[in-house]
């Protein structure tokens, strides 16, 4: 059993500390991005196209970036305070790498107009492009630099976890599919964050390639590379990056919310199968972003209608079950975080439901790059990933006796959570509408179904936003208070 000193916990409060205030300031910058974006398809501000597009990019690269970036040190702080000694060094040498590549994105899209999407489709940022050349050699090294900073980050938790509990097979679980009780307990984070990490890094691989070759063609324009084969190397690192985000997020639930209850949340054969499906499938799910790609072999888009389903579905359950029995009948206060880690499976829940119909190839043909699709991820990445961070974040900053927020900040919570339903509620009537995703404004369409309706959502979700950013900050001064307080015994 590892033993930790209060110099351990101390140094590695202040590097989750450095991460959580860089997420504070960052988070609500990128949304008023998102803001700006929805004021313009409302047709509320004018701004030019190349304008818009830059924003997007950065608005899709920066929160998937610096939500996964917040999970992993979440892990990285919780495994490293609890089960395992880890190199905070190694932790710091990540966030300045991540710090270094989220700078190189700001400067391609904000200055440069970089606006190749999250995923850049190859060919497209090297035909007919808006944007300068640098822009797209800078926004290429920039995601390298981020992406190894992320695999050197997860491996090292990986292999320090693996040395802790014998091996990579006891990491998964295994020894408690055996007849015999296992000798010595996993805690369940351990087993989840192997299950997101391990698919992580071999994301993470795919999508160095990937970039190599953008690079590559970036630097010798004569170079071409098969482009199905760069979708998919694209999809399977974005999809499994914005995955394993929620993953990581539900692996400290499991840790966090039996403080409250008292109840202990162990695991279980059930839990273990249920997990090993997601860490299995897992890698197979992103195929579904591939439907419309006739070129794709057909096993594979059946594959992917299959890989979605079973790599969802076991995982949730087995939470949901766990959170009920959590739950049930405790003594729990419901102060913000178990309020916060309830609704933030309910937004996992919600979201993953709507991804999961997506997913199914006879109603994707429908929905296909229609707004049903940001409507689904946005809300188990605001409503699931953010309300489990926010979780986090107060319980990193509050004491057993000092975990109720001011009325002001509690006001502030129901706020924001309000203004994220509506503006995700817009989101999914405009994808019911079949209001196109990612059109800067709806006006040029020529249907003049799509542009009044589209337009008004739009109007409405920029209102409902506002919200969301008036919440927010009202919580801020519970948040910061809690967090930078002197002497506060680190979280148990
Ligand atoms: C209140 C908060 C947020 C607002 C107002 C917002 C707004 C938007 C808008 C308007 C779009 C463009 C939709 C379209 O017409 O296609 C968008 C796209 C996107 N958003 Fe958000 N968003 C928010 C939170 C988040 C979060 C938490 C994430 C976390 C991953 C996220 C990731 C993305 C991504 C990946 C895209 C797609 C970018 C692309 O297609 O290249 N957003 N968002």
């Amino acid at each position: 059993m590892t033993a930790f000193n209060p110099e351990d916990r101390g140094r590695h409060k202040k590097l989750i500390l450095t991460w959580s205030i860089t997420f504070l300031v960052l988070f609500p910058l990128l949304i008023v991005l998102g803001l700006l974006m929805r004021m313009n398809q409302g047709e509320v501000i004018k701004v030019d196209n190349a304008t818009f597009y830059s924003y997007m990019t950065l608005h899709g690269l920066g929160m998937a970036g610096v939500l996964f970036s917040m999970a992993w040190a979440a892990v990285f702080y919780l495994v490293g305070t609890r089960y395992v000694k880890l190199n905070i060094g190694l932790g710091y040498a990540v966030f300045l790498l991540v710090v270094i590549g989220s700078v190189g994105l700001a400067v391609a899209t904000l200055i440069g107009k970089f606006a190749a999407g999250w995923y850049m489709l190859y060919p497209l940022p090297f035909i007919g492009a808006t944007w300068k050349a640098w822009t797209t050699g800078l926004a290429i090294i920039s995601l390298i630099i981020m992406g190894v900073a992320w695999l050197i980050g997860c491996l090292h938790v990986v292999y320090a976890l693996s040395r802790e509990y014998g091996g990579f097979t006891n990491l998964i679980g295994w020894q408690y599919l055996g007849k015999k009780p296992p000798e010595k307990e996993l805690p369940p984070l351990a087993l989840i964050a192997t299950i997101s990490l391990v698919p992580g890094i071999l994301a993470f691989i795919a999508g160095a390639a990937m970039l190599v070759m953008y690079l590559l063609q970036h630097l010798e324009p004569s170079l071409s590379f098969d482009a199905l084969v760069q979708k998919n190397l694209m999809f399977f690192f974005g999809h499994t990056l914005v995955n394993i985000t929620m993953y990581c997020g539900v692996g400290w639930l499991y840790t966090l919310l039996p403080e409250f209850t008292g109840r202990e949340w162990k695991l279980n054969k059930l839990t273990v199968y249920a997990w090993n499906a997601t860490f299995f499938f897992i890698v197979f799910a992103y195929f579904h972003h591939l439907y419309m790609d006739f070129v794709q072999p057909t096993g594979l888009q059946i594959a992917g209608q299959l890989a979605s389903y079973f790599s969802a579905i076991p995982a949730t359950a087995v939470t949901m079950f766990g959170v009920i029995a959590q739950l049930y009948r405790s003594k729990v206060k419901w102060g913000v975080i178990p309020t916060a880690f309830l609704l933030g499976v309910a937004g996992w829940a919600i979201g993953g439901f709507a991804a999961v119909v997506d997913s199914t190839i006879s109603i994707n043909k429908v929905l296909h790059n229609t707004l049903w699709v940001p409507a689904h991820f946005h809300t188990y990445m605001l409503m699931g990933v953010v309300l489990l961070i926010l979780a986090f974040l107060y319980y990193l900053g509050s004491t057993e006796k000092n975990r109720d927020l001011s009325p002001k900040a509690g006001f502030g919570f129901w706020l924001f959570v309000a203004g994220a339903y509506g503006f995700l509620l817009m989101f999914y009537l405009g994808g019911m509408e079949s209001i196109p995703r990612r059109f800067s404004e709806y006006a040029s369409s020529g249907i003049a179904h799509t542009h009044d309706t589209g337009a008004l959502l739009a109007k409405v979700a920029a209102l409902f936003v506002a919200l969301v950013l008036i919440g927010l900050l009202m919580m801020y001064g519970a948040l910061f208070n809690g967090l930078l307080k002197k002497d506060q015994a680190p979280a148990k």
